[in-house]
């Protein structure tokens, strides 16, 4: 077998953290709690609520199963299910999204990466709004620095997918991701603490049942497939590093929560400071990067809770950026026999310079950007959920559920919403992306 030369995970707890750093991202930190804003607090964090439980958790069962099924990446995954059909296009799908999301997603990394060097020489404090408000546009309108950026950001996520499945990616996780929970933690206890946080608390807590209109439920969908990482077989991959005595059931259950959690307290973290200041909860990228610095600049201890901020948002940038590489670097290694350090290295420099339009033109960020989240992502996760409940036979799904959990209740439950719900839901915000619903 060439299970050892693929790697493997140590264990339940490595892979756990693993797919909840390939969630935790900037979904979480920064997109979550801006359209939550716009589509009415609570009443939205309802909506998607009932979205990762009803679409995002069938799913990610979905990937992690066809991965651990078949120890392949997706394209790979797919040929061995369904040998010479042409549902191996999914697989190609998922191959062209890594590389599509991660050329955008490395050049916000980089956006982040260059504003914990700013906050580390203390750029914040002491200034004017419109100073701390003129560092995003000065990044903005300098393309070499943020190439410079860029090139650092896919270095960093290179040389820790190159080390390895365990070493590289788990190792870097396991360090990651508890920081960024005990700084989300610190974060949140600050926040609570400022002045008005009520304000934000009850914009968070006090359903607006008016706002919630059908485009925020489909906005709810879009944002919790993006946030689990669904829909390009980035969960495929990680599934395949799994053994087989895990509890698949258990484990999404907890990476669904997980992921879930950090959106709600990025939250309670990010609309006390916002709403403390009077600042607008306005659309795009500037929350974070203009907006926030301005709130921070006015706290005590500015620096250091800048600095912690940022320090936060690049783990998260960072474990999701590994599992969009791992996708593409696990073809490479399974189906085309190259080296794992080899496939890293010449598919992180391919991302990079296919990063380098966007990081010249924002414009052409968001095309990427819509072009993933609106097209590759939905038809992605709409074969996915197919594939699972239509073209794999009853047994087939019910012989690798059952390996770990043998509930036959739990199973049909599974069953009817992959089968039925998860494919009509994401039918309707297919159609809502073409403006057709
Ligand atoms: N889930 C990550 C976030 O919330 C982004 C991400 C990582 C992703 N891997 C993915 C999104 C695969 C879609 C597919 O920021």
């Amino acid at each position: 077998m060439q299970i050892s030369s693929r790697g493997t995970w140590s264990g339940a707890v490595g892979f756990i953290l693993a797919s909840m750093g390939s969630a935790v991202g900037l979904g979480n930190v920064w997109r979550f709690p801006y359209i939550t804003g716009q589509y009415g607090g609570a009443a939205f964090i309802l909506a998607y609520l009932g979205c990762i439980l009803a679409i995002g958790i069938p799913l990610l069962l979905a990937e992690f199963l066809i991965g651990r099924k078949t120890e392949r990446n997706p394209v790979g995954a797919f040929r061995t299910l369904r040998p010479g059909s042409p549902w191996v296009l999914t697989g190609w799908l998922g191959v062209i999204s890594a590389f599509v999301i991660l050329s955008y997603y490395a050049v916000v990394g980089g956006w982040v990466l260059h504003f914990v060097y700013l906050s580390l020489i203390d750029s914040f404090s002491q200034k004017s709004a419109a100073e701390i408000t003129a560092l995003f546009g000065a990044m903005n309108a300098n393309p070499g620095l943020q190439i410079f950026w860029l090139m650092i950001f896919m270095l960093l996520t290179v040389v820790i997918v190159s080390r390895g499945v365990s070493r590289g990616i788990e190792t870097g996780n396991r360090i990651m991701m508890p920081l960024l929970f005990a700084l989300l933690l610190v974060l949140l206890v600050y926040a609570l603490q400022t002045e008005r946080a009520a304000t934000g608390l009850e914009f968070l807590l006090r359903p607006q049942w008016q706002k919630l209109r059908a485009t925020a439920i489909l906005e709810a969908l879009g944002q919790a497939l993006f946030s689990l990482s669904l829909g390009m077989g980035a969960m495929i991959t990680y599934g395949s590093y799994l053994s087989r005595q895990t509890n698949l059931v258990r484990c999404t259950f907890f990476v669904a929560i997980g992921d879930t959690l950090v959106a709600v307290l990025a939250g309670f973290v990010v609309f006390p400071l916002v709403f403390s200041f009077g600042l607008e909860p306005s659309a795009g990228p500037g929350l974070i990067f203009r907006t926030l610095p301005v709130a921070f600049s006015q706290l005590p201890a500015s620096y250091w809770v800048a600095l912690a901020f940022f320090v936060l948002l690049s783990f998260a940038a960072l474990t999701s950026s590994l599992s969009l590489l791992e996708v593409a670097c696990a073809y490479f290694v399974d189906e085309r026999r190259w080296s794992r350090k080899q496939a890293s290295w010449t598919l992180g420099m391919a991302i990079f310079l296919l990063g380098i339009p966007s990081a010249i033109g924002e414009e052409f960020l968001s095309f990427m950007d819509g072009i993933a989240t609106n097209y590759l992502l939905p038809i992605g996760a709409l074969l996915i959920a197919v594939f699972t409940g239509w073209a794999m036979k009853h047994s087939e799904r019910r012989e690798e559920f059952a390996i770990a959990d043998g509930s036959a209740f739990r199973f049909a439950c599974w069953s009817v919403l992959i089968r039925f719900l998860s494919p009509v839901a994401l039918i309707l915000i297919f159609l809502h992306q073409l403006r057709l619903f």
